[in-house]
């Protein structure tokens, strides 16, 4: 598979084109970013592509807003390994951080912080 390991993120991701695309990328291993305007199209694609066993996810994204595909692309582009979610609650059970009142502790690679830039 060309694409094993590697992430795709694919603007207009929810129909047509772009559809396609990204069923391609997927058939050929790519962890898919479904890219579209219309946030429910891009989640029907990232279904199907899931449905098949791929891995996807979809975004509501702009792709005429230079700020918006930086943002979809500032984030890792990957999905969490099993540990690396694990360390977050493993750190927040920790004693040692008894102190820290905080209550959001994101865990998405960069994902929400990509969104505000
Ligand atoms: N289908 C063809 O044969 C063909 C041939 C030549 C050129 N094109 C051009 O290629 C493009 C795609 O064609 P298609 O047939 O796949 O169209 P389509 O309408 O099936 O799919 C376009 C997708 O892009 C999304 N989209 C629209 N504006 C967006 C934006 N600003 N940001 C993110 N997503 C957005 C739409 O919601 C839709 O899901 C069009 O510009 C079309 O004119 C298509």
């Amino acid at each position: 598979m060309r694409f094993q390991d590697r992430g795709a993120l694919v603007t207009g991701g929810g129909s047509g084109i772009g559809q396609q695309v990204c069923f391609a990328a997927a058939g050929e291993g790519a962890r898919v970013a479904v890219g579209d305007l219309e946030a429910e199209r891009a989640e029907a694609t990232a279904a199907e592509i899931r449905r098949c066993k791929g891995e996807a996810h979809a975004c509501q994204l702009d792709v005429t807003d230079p700020g918006a595909v930086a943002a979809a692309e500032a984030s890792l582009g990957r999905w969490a390994e099993p540990l690396e979610s694990a360390n977050a609650i493993r750190f927040l059970a920790d004693e040692a951080n008894g102190f820290i009142t905080g209550a959001i502790l994101t865990v998405d690679g960069g994902w929400t912080i990509g969104k505000r830039m």
